[in-house]
């Protein structure tokens, strides 16, 4: 993917900024009536579900007022000395840019673990308490237990779901300056199925419709509920974290995907969850004893030997992470399956020309695709007469006979 469209078309000012206007106008009040006198809260919370805009509103408005912004999330600041540091900076560093004001933006604050960060906890308390800047939390749930401890020193921003129809026109602003045509309800869809995340709706929008000039109903066909994702990353979820065989287990029962599906998941997350070498080693053998398994499963229907398959690619993996080495860290979408739907009207419209062209050449659709596709690409190219004969004896229709001319 060139630039993702989550950064190209991120609000460069508040006009850009699509609804939540009470969380951002909120916020800004906060920060400009406390430019200048003590503030009485000493620290904002910004939450609310993901991709609805809290990150991109803090950095709208430093931009806009002119604050200092610096911004940390969860992996950056989760151990207790780079905590310090930061608390260290906030109180040295005040006087050397004068009278402008700074904000500390600490992000994704739902990498925490409530047993193993107490430490974090702490040092957030005494960076509330020690620091002169403006200090901006941000998680998913502000009610969750272990964020009490200093809740109570924070002003609350609740960011709501973007409302479908806000969300489609954001979606239609970006096909219009990219000049791509797509259909309403692909953008409909994308907006029904992200559930007021637009971060999620923009990058599904530019997933599906890389390198298409036009965009149809099939095309988001493949799009996973939002749900359903979440569903997959709990299970994700236990499969890396558990420490007994029956949790792990359970995570095949938690989503609602095909086995496949959940299998890809699971590969393309392994090598980021997994930082031990030995530890990576096992899981990715637990995965190739799997594909193996599955492969067998297919090629003689043994459906008995499933049950070895899904407790490979849950339990094998799960004993094979060693637990000591654990970090947050989120969960990335398979490669493969945004690949898949990438090349889908692709790979659709070759099965199309495969099973028109199939009785007349006396072959199988594959066979058509793998052997006579080529060459009606070059007919089709170079001899316009002889590609219009075709295009009649087959019947060939328009989206057809575009797909054949280009090369
Ligand atoms: N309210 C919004 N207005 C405009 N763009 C938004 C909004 N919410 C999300 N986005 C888009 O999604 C991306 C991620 O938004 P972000 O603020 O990081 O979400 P989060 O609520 O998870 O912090 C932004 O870069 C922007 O492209
Ligand atoms: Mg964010």
């Amino acid at each position: 993917m060139s630039v993702p469209w989550t950064i190209k078309y991120r609000p460069k000012n508040k006009s850009e900024y699509v609804n939540n206007f009470e969380a951002l106008r909120k916020l800004e009040r906060w920060l400009l009536s406390h430019k200048k006198v003590p503030r009485s809260k000493k620290a904002a919370f910004l939450y609310g579900p993901p991709g609805v805009g809290k990150t991109i509103s803090v950095e709208v408005l430093a931009k806009e007022h002119d604050f200092d912004l610096i911004e940390m999330n969860a992996s950056d600041w989760r151990n207790r000395a780079s905590l310090e540091k930061l608390a260290e900076i906030s109180s040295n560093q005040s006087t050397l840019y004068g009278i402008r004001n700074r904000i500390l933006l600490l992000d994704e604050l739902e990498g925490l673990s409530s047993r193993g960060d107490r430490g974090s906890i702490r040092a957030i308390v005494n960076l509330i308490k020690k620091t002169s800047h403006f200090l901006i939390f941000v998680a998913n749930n502000a009610w969750d237990p272990k964020f009490s401890s200093f809740r109570t020193y924070c002003l609350l921003i609740r960011f709501k779901p973007i409302p479908t129809q806000s969300v489609i026109r954001h979606l239609r602003r970006i096909c219009t300056e990219e000049e791509i045509n797509v259909e309403d309800e692909v953008l409909h869809s994308i907006a029904t199925l992200s559930k007021g995340d637009l971060r999620s709706a923009v990058t599904d929008l530019q997933t599906i419709t890389q390198g298409q000039q036009y965009v149809t109903g099939d095309d988001v066909k493949w799009l996973t509920p939002r749900d359903r994702q979440k569903a997959i990353f709990d299970a994700l979820r236990l499969i890396f974290t558990s420490k007994n065989s029956f949790e792990a287990r359970r995570a095949i029962d938690m989503v609602d995907v095909n086995h496949e599906m959940l299998f890809e998941w699971i590969y393309e997350n392994l090598p980021r969850q997994i930082s031990n070498k030995k530890a990576l080693y096992n899981g990715m053998e637990a995965l190739a004893r799997a594909d193996i398994f599955m492969n067998r499963i297919k090629r003689f229907q043994n459906w008995s030997l499933l049950k070895y398959y899904l407790d490979l690619i849950t339990i094998g993996v799960a004993m094979a992470n060693d637990k000591r080495y654990q970090k947050w860290i989120p969960f990335k979408f398979p490669e493969i399956i945004k690949i898949m739907a990438k090349t889908f009207r692709q790979r659709k419209l070759q099965m199309k020309v495969g099973s028109l062209l199939r009785e007349k050449c006396h072959t199988s659709s594959i066979q058509v695709v793998r052997e006579y596709l080529p060459y009606l690409r070059i007919i089709f190219e170079h001899d316009p007469e002889m590609a219009r004969q075709i295009s009649i004896d087959f019947n060939l229709d328009k989206e057809t006979i575009d797909f054949l001319s280009k090369n």
